[in-house]
C-alpha cells in the first residue's frame, strides 16, 4: 500500500492543499487549478460547516486529480495524516468562518477556526516540511485574507495599501487579522515561504445567501422584504470572484515570498445604489418592470460597529505581476444574477431544511 501511495504522490508534479474549497471562493479556486493543472493533485480540505458545500463542486468532482477530505483544521493530528499522505507541498488557506453578521453572535467560533485554525496549519507544515530532506525548498503557505483587517475608511477617496495599519473592528475581521500576524510570525521566525492576500468583497455565483448579494437576489425573487442595514452608505469594493481566484493562481506561481498583495476591483458602491441595481437586473431578467421590486427595500437597525467603506488600492499587484480584474462590473453583475435565477434548485436547497433555523435566527425575513 505505501508503495502504491508513494507512487501515487510521484506521479504528480506538486500536491496542492486547498482549505475551504467547499466553500464560495475556495469551490473557484479548486475549479480553476483542477481544469487549469492537471499536472497537480489538489487535495480539498473543508469540515463542511453550514457555509461548505460539495455541490458547488459537482462539475469537477470526478476529475482524476481531485481528491476531497472531510477534516477541521483545528484537528491538528488529523493535518499531519494528511500531509503525510498526500506529500503536500503547497498550501492555499481559504478555509475561515466568513460571515461578519455570525462573528458578533458568536465570536469564539470565529477565534477557533481563524485563529487556532490556521495556527493549527501553519504548526503542522512546519512540522512536516522541516522533516523533509529539502525543508522549505519549494514550498509555499498562501492565506488568503481580507481588506476588513485594515478597518474603516471614510469618504475622502482614500485607498488601503499593503502598508496601511491593521486595525479591525468586527470579531471577524480580528480573527483575521491575528490570523495573518501568525502567518508572517511564522515566515519571520521559522524561515516558512508564506504570503498573504488581502482582497476586498467577492461576488458570484455559489456565494452563501446570507451574504448580500445572493440573499438579495433570493429575496427579491421570492418577493421578500431586503433587510438594508441603518441608511444603506455604506460603500463596498465589490470583486468578480473568478477574478480574484485568477489573482490567487498567479500570486501562488508568481507572488513574492514573504510579501502581502491588495487585491480589489477600483469599484466602489454605496450598498442602496448597489441594491436597486440588483433589483434592477432581477426585475428585468425575471420579465417584470425595472424598479418594480424596489418596494421591498426595508431599512432595519444598522450593524453593530458596521464599517462605513471599503476600497482597496491593488497597484502592487497590477504593477508586480500584471493583474487587473477582466469583467466590468455590469457584466459581472449581471451574470451573476443570471446564475441565481437559473439555478434555483441549488438556492432552494440550501434555504430550505437545515437553514431554516439559521434564517430564522438571522432575521432575515
Ligand atoms: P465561505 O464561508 O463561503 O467558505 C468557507 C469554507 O471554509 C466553507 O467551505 C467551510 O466549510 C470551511 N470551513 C469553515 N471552518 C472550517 C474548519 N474549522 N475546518 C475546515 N474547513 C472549514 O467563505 P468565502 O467567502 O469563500 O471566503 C473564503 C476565504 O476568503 C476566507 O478566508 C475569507 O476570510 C476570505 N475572503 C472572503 C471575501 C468575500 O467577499 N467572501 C473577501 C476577502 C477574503
Ligand atoms: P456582506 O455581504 O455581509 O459583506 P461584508 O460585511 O463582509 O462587507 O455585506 C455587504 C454590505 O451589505 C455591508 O455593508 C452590510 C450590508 N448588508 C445589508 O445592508 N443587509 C444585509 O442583509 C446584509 C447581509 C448585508
Amino acid at each position: 500500500l505505501i508503495i502504491m501511495i508513494n507512487f501515487i504522490n510521484m506521479a504528480f508534479k506538486r500536491n496542492i492543499l486547498i482549505t475551504g474549497g467547499a466553500g464560495f471562493i475556495g469551490s473557484h479556486v479548486v475549479r480553476l487549478f483542477i481544469n487549469k493543472y492537471p499536472e497537480y493533485r489538489i487535495i480539498n480540505l473543508d469540515k463542511l460547516t453550514y457555509a461548505g458545500n460539495l455541490a458547488n463542486l459537482h462539475d469537477v468532482e470526478s476529475a482524476s486529480n481531485y481528491t476531497f477530505v472531510k477534516a477541521d483544521i483545528c484537528d491538528f493530528d488529523k493535518l499531519i495524516d494528511i500531509f503525510s499522505e498526500y506529500k503536500i507541498d503547497g498550501i492555499i488557506h481559504l478555509a475561515a468562518e466568513s460571515h461578519v453578521d455570525r462573528s458578533i453572535k458568536d465570536p469564539l467560533t470565529f477565534a477557533r477556526t481563524n485563529v487556532m485554525g490556521t495556527l493549527c496549519l501553519l504548526q503542522a507544515a512546519r512540522q512536516m516540511w522541516e522533516e523533509c530532506p529539502e525543508k522549505y525548498d519549494g514550498k509555499r503557505f498562501y492565506h488568503i485574507s481580507t481588506d476588513e483587517v485594515y478597518g474603516a475608511l471614510r469618504s475622502d477617496g482614500t485607498y488601503f495599501t499593503e502598508s496601511t495599519k491593521y486595525d479591525p473592528h468586527s470579531p471577524y475581521s480580528a480573527s483575521k487579522a491575528s490570523s495573518d500576524h501568525f502567518v508572517r510570525a511564522y515566515h519571520d521566525t521559522y524561515g516558512m515561504p508564506t504570503i498573504v492576500t488581502n482582497c476586498s468583497n467577492n461576488y458570484g455565483p455559489y456565494q452563501f445567501p446570507e451574504k448580500l448579494i445572493p440573499l438579495f437576489i433570493n429575496n427579491i425573487r421570492q418577493g421578500k422584504p431586503l433587510p438594508v442595514y441603518g441608511k444603506g452608505e455604506n460603500v463596498r469594493d465589490w470583486l468578480y470572484v473568478e477574478d480574484h481566484a485568477r489573482a490567487i493562481d498567479l500570486i501562488f506561481h508568481k507572488g513574492k515570498i514573504a510579501d502581502t498583495y491588495n487585491i480589489g476591483g477600483f469599484n466602489e458602491w454605496k450598498n442602496i445604489d448597489l441594491i436597486k441595481v440588483i433589483i434592477k437586473t432581477v426585475d428585468r431578467l425575471l420579465g417584470n418592470a425595472e424598479g418594480i421590486s424596489e418596494h421591498l427595500i426595508t431599512y432595519v437597525t444598522d450593524r453593530a460597529g458596521h464599517d462605513l467603506r471599503y476600497a482597496i488600492d491593488s497597484t502592487k499587484l497590477k504593477k508586480e505581476l500584471g493583474w487587473k480584474p477582466s469583467l466590468q462590473f455590469e457584466e459581472g453583475i449581471e451574470r451573476t444574477v443570471r446564475w441565481y435565477l437559473d439555478n434555483q434548485e441549488w438556492m432552494d436547497a440550501i434555504t430550505t431544511g437545515e437553514y431554516e433555523e439559521y434564517y430564522k435566527m438571522m432575521y432575515k425575513g
